[in-house]
């Protein structure tokens, strides 16, 4: 049973000029500031778009259940009895608390808090306590728990929509499957289980940090301090992200922005093509050496191939609004408030049921887990401080505009593919202006959101 809302109510699209707001080389610091732009976007970015909730390997099994988020709307995304994938809202029917208040778990029923009301984890009213003092007919769906109408995964990876009129999945993630694809098919069987996290806040709006997830220009710059440590550990140079020193829209990577706010920043063309290419630019960090010299004392030349397993891939694929892969990281944005947002980065570990490695996963997944605690703790506080000064810079009302025209007007040097594929050096702001355009028409449209009820 669907049940359809009217969006126009939040007068989204009425706001502003958003063509003034949005030009060609710059934008206005409204987009980041006005609490009446951060609410139009809970309808029409995270209302209207899929938006990424989970993966399937936090939900396991039958009867597994995560709680999330799809903007400000709190979800428990779950897998039903039947082994149906769900995203029910975490909202008692009867008068609105949360209904599950644990991060993750398992549960066939969930019994409300407040009064005791109970719900099968498909979204149907269970029972109420003393119903005979009640005269309605509790068999009505209006009683059972709202959920995300639409659904979808892509390899694992679960999305969901409230909009009705929003194209397939895949067809909204579109030419971004190929990096994700090449992402997972890097490890064995194309797998990956989904592990704890680091979890960081900054305060500054959701889109600073969408902004920055493409961004080649600041990393010398910013991340001066990562470079040198990584460099500093290692008796050879150029570890790490030092591909960034020096010349870096002459060096192969790029940047491509792929269509509906999706953009990938492909640094593998930066790493010799051989086994143990990727591991020997991974700056090596204190106790690993161990393993890995234990490593190659055991599988002899395989070893390298397994090794890279455990570096940290260098891509940055970003599916907009709040979902980027990048190293070996799952990395979510999570709006809290204009001016405040989670950054939750999650380790993938190593799936290897076939014994492809030997009997090595556990090994790799401890020396890969050491990799990925790297980046949000020497590097990601580095973005956050940058996101959080941003955000005090746009209290000036009266400087008024943000540039990111880098690499706009120079003929020759952003290229358009067959496909409408945009490539450009790795330092240019392409995909901001690409992205920002999407955000536009979204904020102009009017979109259809709907929720659904068990029958
Ligand atoms: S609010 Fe849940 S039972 Fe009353
Ligand atoms: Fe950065």
């Amino acid at each position: 049973m669907l049940e359809k809302l009217n969006a126009a109510r939040i007068e989204g699209a009425d706001l502003y000029d958003w063509d003034e707001l949005v030009q060609e080389d710059r934008v206005h610091r409204v987009i980041y500031t006005d609490p009446a732009i951060f609410t139009a976007e809970m309808t029409n970015i995270f209302g209207a778009v899929w938006v990424y909730l989970g993966h399937e390997s936090q939900i396991p099994a039958n009867d597994d259940y995560i709680t999330v988020r799809l903007g400000l709307r709190p979800l428990i995304l779950l897998r039903d009895s039947q082994g149906k994938i769900r995203a029910l809202f975490n909202r008692c029917a009867h008068r609105g608390t949360t209904l599950c208040r644990k991060d993750k778990g398992s549960a066939r029923i969930f019994t409300c808090p407040y009064h005791g009301w109970s719900y099968l984890n498909t979204g149907k009213l269970r029972a109420v306590p003393w119903p005979d003092g009640y005269a309605c007919d509790f068999n009505e769906a209006k009683y059972n728990v709202a959920q995300v109408p639409r659904v979808d995964s892509y390899r694992g990876f679960i999305f969901a929509t409230l909009n009705p009129d929003a194209p397939s999945l895949i067809d909204y993630l579109g030419a971004i499957t190929k990096p994700i694809d090449e992402w997972l098919d890097r490890q064995p069987k194309g797998r990956i289980r989904v592990c704890e996290a680091n979890r960081l806040k900054y305060k500054g709006n959701w889109k600073l940090a969408y902004d920055n997830s493409g961004d080649g220009y600041h990393v010398v710059f910013s991340h001066r301090s990562l470079l040198e440590m990584e460099n500093r550990q290692a008796d050879v140079a150029n570890k790490g992200m030092s591909y960034y020193k020096g010349s870096p829209d002459t060096a192969p990577m790029y940047i491509a922005y792929m269509g509906n706010g999706h953009h990938f920043k492909d640094k593998r063309p930066n790493i010799q093509k051989r086994a143990g290419g990727l591991w020997a630019v991974e700056g090596p960090a204190p106790g690993s050496e161990h393993y890995a010299d234990a490593l190659r004392r055991r599988f002899g030349a395989k070893a390298e191939e397994i090794l890279d397993l455990a570096s940290s891939e260098p891509v940055n694929i970003n599916v907009f609004p709040n979902f980027s892969l990048l190293g070996n990281h799952i990395q979510v944005f999570e709006p809290i408030s204009v001016d405040e947002t989670n950054v939750t980065w999650y380790g993938t570990a190593v799936v290897d049921e076939d014994n492809a490695l030997g009997g090595a996963v556990d090994e790799i997944n401890a020396l890969r887990m050491r990799t990925q605690e790297q980046f949000p703790n020497f590097g990601e506080v580095d973005d956050l401080a940058n996101f959080e000064e941003i955000q005090r810079g746009l209290a000036c009302q009266e400087d008024e505009w943000i540039y990111m025209h880098r690499g706009l007007g120079i003929p020759g040097r952003v290229k358009t593919d067959e496909n409408g594929i945009i490539t450009a050096p790795a330092t240019d702001e392409v995909f901001m202006r690409e992205y920002i355009k999407e955000w536009k028409q979204l904020m102009q449209a009017a979109p259809r959101i709907v929720i659904q009820r068990e029958p």
